[in-house]
């Protein structure tokens, strides 16, 4: 298997007092795969997710290690070459939908302009793609979504429509940082569905979770974060039938749904 995504000895710590957020954190995503990150509220999983997006703050955090991406370390590189790899090769649905939006701007003009940023089509052309991606997400009366601010719709349609957006560009790989914990859970199943449609195509994803069962559904491999550590890693197969530390048999413990696993 080759990977896609290369993470080394990456170490996070607070610019104003050196404290150790994520320490010596190293796994790999394969091409095609689906990666899942899981651990408790507070153990490091959106910031390594950002760290590998180039989102952390400079001056909130001093990010080392290397993010190995097609020959490249994303870390060293600079704001320009990170903005033509960013959305277009590597994209990354955020945890907060309602800050991802531009409040001043419909949401059909805030799809067009995206994806009309990364591929080459015409506005009607990004309007229609955006139309029948929003379907496939579980939403109705879509024309009237693309015509609405963001401040009037709700958490959850919000969350859909950054998962359509991510889904659209069909970047190399999507990092999916709780993406569909708001939701409700048939919804939550549709879009766990468009995830693996999403692999099917070749594309990689990272899945961040608390919650083993969203694991279980769509994750080939796993590693389990705690305190700002991998304490565990292995395939879905290996973490659930064979869990080796205290820590992931109580997180399984708390959400085991033994016919939901598929194996990888
Ligand atoms: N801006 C910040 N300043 C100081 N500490 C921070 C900041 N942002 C995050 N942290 C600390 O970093 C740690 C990891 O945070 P992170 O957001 O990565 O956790 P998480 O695993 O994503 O949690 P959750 O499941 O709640 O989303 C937390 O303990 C938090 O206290
Ligand atoms: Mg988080």
């Amino acid at each position: 298997m080759s990977n896609l995504l290369e993470i080394r000895e990456l170490n996070i710590t607070l610019v104003e007092n050196q404290r150790p957020i994520v320490k010596n954190v190293s796994f790999n995503v394969g091409k095609g795969r689906i990666l899942g990150i899981i651990g408790e509220s507070g153990s490091g999983k959106t910031l390594t997710s950002k760290a590998i997006m180039r989102l952390l703050n400079e001056k909130i955090f001093t990010v080392k290690g290397q993010v190995e991406f097609r020959g490249n370390n994303l870390l060293q590189m600079s704001e320009r070459e990170i903005e033509g790899v960013m959305g277009k090769d590597i994209s990354m649905i955020m945890q907060n939908p309602m800050t991802a939006f531009d409040p001043m701007m419909k949401i059909g003009k805030q799809i067009i302009e995206t994806v009309k940023a990364h591929l080459p089509l015409s506005k009607k052309q990004a309007y229609d793609m955006g139309v029948q991606q929003l379907k496939k997400m579980n939403l109705n009366r879509v024309s009237e979504i693309m015509n609405s601010y963001p401040h009037t719709l709700s958490g959850g349609m919000l969350q859909r429509i950054m998962i359509a957006i991510a889904l659209l560009l069909e970047p190399r790989i999507i990092i999916a940082d709780e993406a569909t914990t708001a939701l409700d859970v048939s919804t939550q199943s549709i879009i766990l569905d468009e995830f693996k449609k999403i692999q099917d195509k070749g594309i990689s994803l990272i899945v961040v979770t608390h919650d083993f069962g969203v694991i279980a559904k769509v994750a080939n491999d796993v590693i389990v974060m705690k305190d700002g550590e991998i304490i565990e890693d292995g395939t879905v197969h290996e973490i659930f039938y064979n869990p080796k530390t205290e820590y992931t048999k109580e997180l399984l413990k708390a959400r085991l749904l033994a016919d939901e696993v598929s194996y990888a």
